[in-house]
């Protein structure tokens, strides 16, 4: 019999795990033993609060609007050093409508998509990387519409070049950390039913994260950055 003392649960922040692909990933990490920090924008309960009834010990919510550095800041002095073994920064956002070529669409609604997609994702990534064990993983979710080399359809134009922006920041985060030990990740999770993947999407949650998760867990202790799809699947830039 061992006398080893029970080992302590993984932890796992998902910036962005009110509802959609964020709830969905909070849910299966739950499922797998993880303790996961979710956070919410302000404001009323979420699918997350659902789940958190039903997972009270293994569920802490937390607010946090990407798009404002204080509440960065403030995530970050609630938490110790090196308390999560994953950080996801799952947020993002699309204009209203995506069919429209960038030229036409309105300053502000090309500024949101921006400042959410890209900027606020590296702003989460930047405050709160020092929560991040040494050998954890820095995770971000991009898309499939973020790849240059595979754009040959057009569509989406605002989104996409807000995920390929998103996708060269972290190119140059990681240049600046070359020889950290920690996994940096850009996941591609496929176009998925979601409010943001509209009810036409070919894929359900059910049948994507589990794999995007198992991924996901598999990339840790791999160090530097890759652009993968829910499978591993390296994904062009
Ligand atoms: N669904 C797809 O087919 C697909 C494909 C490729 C990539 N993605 C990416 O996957 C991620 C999740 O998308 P989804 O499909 O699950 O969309 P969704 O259902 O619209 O959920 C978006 C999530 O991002 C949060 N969020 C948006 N802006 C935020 C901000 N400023 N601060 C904090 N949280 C913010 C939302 O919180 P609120 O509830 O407060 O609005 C919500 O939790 C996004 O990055 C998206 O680009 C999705």
């Amino acid at each position: 019999m061992s006398n080893l003392p029970p080992e302590k649960p993984k932890t796992i922040l998902i910036a962005g795990a009110s509802r959609g692909l964020g709830q969905a990933v909070a849910a299966a990490f739950v499922g797998k033993g993880w303790h996961v920090i979710g956070t919410v924008r302000d404001g009323g309960r979420t699918d997350l609060h659902a789940l958190a009834d039903a997972w009270p010990d293994q569920i802490t919510i937390a607010p946090l609007d990407i798009t404002d550095p204080a509440q960065i800041g403030a995530l970050r002095e609630r938490l110790p050093s090196g308390a999560l073994d994953i950080l996801f920064v799952n947020a993002g956002t699309a204009n209203r409508d995506a069919a429209t070529p960038a030229a036409r669409v309105a300053p502000e609604d090309f500024m949101q998509v921006m400042l959410t997609n890209a900027l606020g994702v590296m702003r989460t990534v930047e405050g709160l990387q020092d929560l991040v064990k040494a050998d954890g993983l820095i995770g971000v979710m991009s898309s499939g519409q973020g790849s240059i080399t595979n754009n040959t359809r057009g569509g989406f134009e605002v989104y996409r070049a807000s995920k390929a922006a998103l996708n060269q920041l972290m190119r140059s985060y990681a240049a600046r950390q070359a020889g950290d030990p920690r996994a940096l990740v850009l996941m591609a999770p496929g176009w998925i039913r979601t409010g943001l993947g509209g009810p036409g999407a070919p894929f359900s949650m059910e049948e994507t994260i589990p794999t995007l998760v198992d991924t996901l867990i598999a990339q840790q202790g791999r160090p530097g950055l890759r652009f993968i799809d829910r499978f591993g699947d390296t994904v062009p830039w």
